[in-house]
């Protein structure tokens, strides 16, 4: 087989075969494909697509270009949770100690934020100590022991992926369906679960901007998971706005420990509630959407969920005291307001540009190398349909750098639009997708 060949094949519209697309990842992954024509095949699958088949193959291909992790030493039925990405998502902060309190064992891998979307991974180091690096065999004795463990992706999961994402990254082909899709499939069937939850993110923070192509990325991920034998659903949800209230490190984990105190705000928890009610059903921790959020609701009233939290955090070597008292948490120097530039309701907010304010603090990584300053962010007190008068505070920045503040400063201001009449709040949840077929678009 020869790389140009298949790059004339994919160029003129024709699908590439099983075989064609496992010798083409394994060339890529030992590196005998070089890189100028992996990207001149990203380019021509950008413009061309693929079908179901070849996204399949992709994702099979890449899953098995590393190790698989046999989850098999962790008892009950392993459901793991994954977003695509977004601007002020902590949800898995909240989430996985929920559904850990309620006896789903959480063996959960995670990312570091990269450009202008945070990562989990960063927020848990907030925690003095808090070690990801933690070893497998540690990871499966604290899942068995106190029914959660998150650590950080180690390299020798989906490698296919990391080279070929790094590419994408900087030959402008990440916003393709199938290439996210299979991305994300891969990783996550290389993690080892039994069932998978995704949040699909939509919206001007998002990858997928518009809903409809974000449902076909969600119903494209679904099908593959069954296809490769685990349980799956999918939500698509809202990301034309932050969720909830704050951006930036040690921000997002004080907010998410507000939330697992019972005062998360109401798109945060309309999230983590929709998404933890099928980690429920998959688990068959739940017979019932209604069963699954009286007894989330029930461990966030009485604080297990928190005290689940604590546990995690203590256990991964970091200080439980930080979870209890949030102000032993990385500060910013400097707390300074923005201010509304006009009378009327918040239209609408550019969200990416949030997170790109946030990552002008310092709180974003450049580069995967970047070191990144964990006190910095925004608290939004103005968000989409919020009535505002002309000088109001829209948004506080926390910053340790006047000049970084000044930058982020305009940035924040001119995310947000404004109009004269009353705007609705956009719903969290669009869609929930099962392997059945839609539950519904909300
Ligand atoms: N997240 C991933 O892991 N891969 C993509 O392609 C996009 C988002």
């Amino acid at each position: 087989m020869r790389m140009y060949d298949l790059i004339e094949k994919k160029k003129n519209g024709f699908p590439l075969s099983t075989d064609e697309i496992q010798w083409m990842i394994n060339g890529y992954t030992k590196e005998q494909i070089p890189d100028y024509q992996m990207s001149a095949m990203l380019m021509a699958i950008c413009f061309q697509g693929m079908n179901e088949q070849e996204t399949l193959d992709l994702t099979l291909a890449m899953r098995d270009s590393g190790e698989v992790l046999d989850l098999s030493a962790v008892h009950g039925i392993k459901v793991d949770k994954h977003s695509t990405g977004g601007v002020g998502d902590k949800t898995t902060l909240v989430l996985t100690p929920i559904v850990a309190a309620l006896g789903v064992p959480v063996a959960k891998m995670s990312g570091r934020g990269l450009g202008h979307t945070g990562g989990t991974i960063d927020k848990l180091e907030c925690f003095t100590g808090f070690r990801t690096d933690i070893s497998r065999k540690q990871f499966f004795e604290n899942v068995n022991a106190i029914g959660i463990a998150v650590a950080g992706q180690t390299a020798s999961l989906a490698p296919a992926d990391k080279k070929l994402y790094a590419l994408r990254d900087v030959t402008a082909t990440v916003a393709q369906m199938s290439l996210i899709a299979s991305s994300i499939m891969s990783k996550k069937l290389a993690s080892g679960s039994d069932a998978i939850v995704l949040d699909v993110k939509t919206g001007n923070g998002a990858f997928m901007q518009k809903k409809e192509d974000a449902v076909r990325l969600a119903e494209t991920m679904v099908k593959i998971g069954t296809m490769a034998g685990k349980k799956m659903a999918a939500l698509v949800t809202d990301m034309s706005q932050p969720l909830g209230n704050m951006v930036g490190n040690s921000l997002e984990v004080i907010e998410a420990i507000e939330a697992l105190r019972g005062n998360g705000s109401k798109d945060l928890m309309d999230d983590v509630y929709a998404l933890g009610a099928q980690m429920l059903l998959l688990a068959g921790c739940a017979g019932n959407e209604k069963e699954a959020y009286d007894s989330m609701q029930s461990v966030v009233k009485d604080k297990r969920a928190l005290d689940k939290f604590a546990e995690m955090v203590e256990a991964q070597g970091g200080d439980k005291r930080q979870v209890y008292d949030t102000d032993l948490l990385a500060k910013a120097k400097l707390k300074l307001p923005v201010n509304a530039k006009e009378d009327g309701y918040i239209s609408s907010m550019d969200t990416a540009d949030i997170g790109i304010a946030c990552m002008t603090l310092g709180g974003g990584r450049e580069t995967k190398e970047s070191a990144i300053d964990l006190s910095v962010g925004i608290e939004l007190k103005k968000k989409v349909g919020d009535q505002v008068k002309r000088g109001e505070v829209l948004a506080y920045l926390y910053a340790n750098d006047e000049k970084k503040a000044e930058t982020a400063r305009d940035i924040v201001a001119n995310a947000y639009h404004y109009g004269a009449s009353e705007v609705m709040k956009p719903q969290t949840i669009h869609a929930v997708i099962t392997a059945d077929g839609h539950l519904g678009k909300r």
